[in-house]
Order: C-alpha cells, then structure tokens, then sequence
C-alpha cells in the first residue's frame, strides 16, 4: 500500500491526504468488527477521494461519460476515481473499485464492503454522533445514519439532492442487512 500512499499524496493536499489514512484506518476497522476484509477496506478508504481535487472540467469531461448527474458535481469524484484508477492505474479489484465509486451517496445495491467505505468516510470527518461504535454493531442502521446525516445537509443548505442518494436511502429501508 505504500505506492498507493505516494501516489495519493501526490494528488491531494495535506489535509484530504490525512482524511483519507484516517478513512482507510477506520474503514480496517470497521470492516474487521464485521469478518470482512480489512485489506481491501482499507486500500478503498484510503483511495476513494483519489479524484477530488482533479481540475473540473477533466473530472466532468470523464463524468458525462459515466453518466453522472451533470447537476450535482459533488458526486462526481467517486465514479470518476474508481474509473482513473481502473484505466490508468492499473487498479482491478472490482470490490474495491465498487466501494470507491459508491461512497459519495452510497448505491440500492451496495455491498456490504461498500457500506464500510461509505461510513468510514463520513465517520472520518466525525460529524455524526456515535456513528463510529453504530458501524461496529450495525452495518445498515450505520448506513440509514450516514445517508440521513447527508440528505439534512443539503435539505439545510437548499442543495440539490442526487437521485442516487433519495435510491439508495429507500433500498436501505427495505433490507433487512447488509
Ligand atoms: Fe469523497
Ligand atoms: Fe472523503
């Protein structure tokens, strides 16, 4: 993993780069309290901002070929990174690529390693109370946490809300786990 950690410390400033070993430290975790791999949760959280601080228009250019919403280019960065890394880095653990394009809003048909990722994220930046120890026990209510926790920032902020997002909050509810 070290040529990994160089290669995303070439492309993020300090501050995402600490975000990201520290999701890649959590997501281990995580996926640890569950009997899931921790290798590749980790190699998943350490690289899934791998795209976000890519120059816009060739993260957009990339992105209208994958067919993301045009309108909300926040999302953008997960697809976009798991495509780079595939194409030009060589990267082929579809698990592990699944994870990184699904973290942003999640997806209705997310694994159970893509929930690890996707909660080690938000976890990271440790805004939502209590939902470290709620992944440990409880991958999908973590999961229902991390999408309510996302969906009230943009209602708050009147930002759009990606239809992946509103998708992937609805299959939650009516699966029993992850
Ligand atoms: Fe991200
Ligand atoms: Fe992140």
């Amino acid at each position: 993993m070290a040529d990994w950690e160089s290669l995303l410390r070439e492309r993020l400033g300090a501050s995402r780069f600490a975000h990201s070993v520290r999701a890649s430290r959590l997501a281990a975790e995580i996926a640890r309290a569950h009997g899931l791999p921790e290798d590749r949760a980790a190699l998943a959280g350490l690289l899934h901002d791998f795209a976000r601080e890519m120059p816009e228009a060739a993260m957009a250019q990339i992105a209208h070929e994958l067919g993301c919403d045009p309108k909300v280019p926040a999302v953008w960065h997960g697809p976009v990174a798991a495509h780079i890394l595939r194409r030009d880095y060589g990267l082929d653990a579809a698990d592990v690529l699944s994870a990184i394009a699904r973290h942003t809003v999640g997806d209705p048909a997310m694994t159970a390693l893509d929930a690890v990722v996707f909660v080690a994220d938000l976890d990271a930046h440790g805004v939502v109370p209590g939902l470290h120890e709620l992944a440990l026990r409880d991958l999908r209510s973590a999961s229902l946490a991390a999408v309510a926790a996302s969906l009230a920032h943009l209602l708050q902020r009147q930002r759009r809300i990606d239809l992946l997002a509103v998708r992937t909050w609805n299959a939650l509810l009516e699966r029993d786990m992850l």
